[in-house]
């Protein structure tokens, strides 16, 4: 049994990491599927040498990021304190860190900017864009960790597990899939489905990982939702996540009876609704979605990290 440990790292006493790889996983602005007037979507995964022996995560928890600098809206109302706030983002790498040595953390960074209706940069996130900036050798200061909810199970498990993402929100279920099938952290026995959903088919990183695991590991499938590409056999418009959870209904259904667990990460905010309603009316449930989605997060079935 795994206890998280959290907050040993705050902003008045962080922890410094120094980075060891920043690789850009989407294509190019204009070089993918997106059309440049849609916006650029650079997401990248950085790798950032840290001592686990310090800083002792379970997958699942995140790490925060205070970006360097003063938030020129603090310094405008005269504050005490005019740095940034922290901001969080998920652990992507299981806790032994994807082969290399155990003492590294990765993390999987959208740049979060807001683009006009002709692809042009209106407003820059401050610090994903920070982030995603990082050369090797650079240091980075943390927190955290943070997070002692959305975690795997910490004793063995028989049961399915469907993790659901959209964008970023696959970070953390890269490094679970791996934790729980390489790693093995625990003794697990069960199917692992992961269903994945992002605007363009180029846009779903990792792909080769995933699929590599797939073939690997029969108890792993992949299954992906490209929202601009593809059209749901539902009303025919854009294909989601909570589609492809649609018609996987009875399964899903079938594998909560059997104590199974869904995770649910990424944005937009409100986004699980779609996908626990879909969940819902499957399980032909009398409940209502606040009793339904109650109840399963209180049998531990249901997890939840939107933002
Ligand atoms: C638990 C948790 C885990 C997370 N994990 C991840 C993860 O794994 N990967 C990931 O990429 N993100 C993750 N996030 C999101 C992350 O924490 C940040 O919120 C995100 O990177 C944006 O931060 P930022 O500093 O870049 O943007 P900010 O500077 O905070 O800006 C926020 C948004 O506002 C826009 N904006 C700025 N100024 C203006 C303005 N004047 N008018 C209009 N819009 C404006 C920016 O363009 C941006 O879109 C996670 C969040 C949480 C809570
Ligand atoms: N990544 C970040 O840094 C970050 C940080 C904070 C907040 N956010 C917010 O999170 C949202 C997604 O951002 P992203 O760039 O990370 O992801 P993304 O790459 O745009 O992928 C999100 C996917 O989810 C789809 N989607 C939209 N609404 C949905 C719903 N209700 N149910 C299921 N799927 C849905 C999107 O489809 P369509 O877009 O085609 O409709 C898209 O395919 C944005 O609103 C963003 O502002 C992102």
């Amino acid at each position: 049994m795994f206890t998280p440990q959290i907050n040993l790292f705050k902003k008045s006493n962080p922890i410094i990491g120094k980075v060891i790889s920043n690789t850009r996983l989407t294509p190019e602005s204009g070089m993918g599927k997106r059309p440049i007037k849609e916006g650029d979507s650079a997401i990248h995964r950085i790798c950032i040498s840290l001592d686990h022996s310090q800083y002792p995560y379970i997958i699942g928890q995140s790490a925060g990021v205070i970006p360097p600098g003063e938030d020129p809206s603090k310094v405008a109302k005269g504050a005490s304190d005019v740095g940034y706030a922290i901001r969080l983002y998920s652990i992507a790498s299981p806790s032994y860190s994807f082969g290399q040595t155990k003492d590294n953390i990765e993390f999987i960074i959208k740049r979060d900017n807001i683009y006009d209706s002709e692809g042009n940069i209106l407003h820059k996130g401050v610090c994903s864009n920070y982030m995603c900036d990082l050369k090797s050798g650079e240091e980075v200061i943390l927190t955290g960790p943070a997070g002692k909810k959305f975690l795997l199970p910490q004793q063995d498990f028989e049961g399915d597990i469907f993790f659901c993402a959209t964008g970023t929100g696959v970070a953390p279920f890269f490094g679970m899939i791996e934790e729980l099938l390489r790693h093995k952290h625990i003794n697990f026995k069960g199917n692992i489905f992961l269903i994945y959903g992002a605007p363009y088919s180029d846009e779903i990183v990792l792909r080769d990982y995933f699929e590599t695991t797939a073939k690997e590991f029969p108890n792993f499938k992949f299954i992906t939702a490209v929202s601009r590409e593809e059209n749901n056999p539902f009303d025919g418009g854009k294909m989601y996540i909570s589609h492809r959870v649609k018609e996987l209904g009875d399964s899903i259904s079938k594998s909560l009876s059997n104590n199974g667990k869904v995770y649910i990460c990424g944005g937009p905010k409100g986004m699980e609704k779609g996908v626990i309603e879909e969940i819902l009316k499957a399980s032909q449930s009398s409940l209502s979605y606040e009793e339904f989605k109650k109840e399963l997060e209180t049998k531990d079935q249901l997890f939840v990290e939107t933002y």
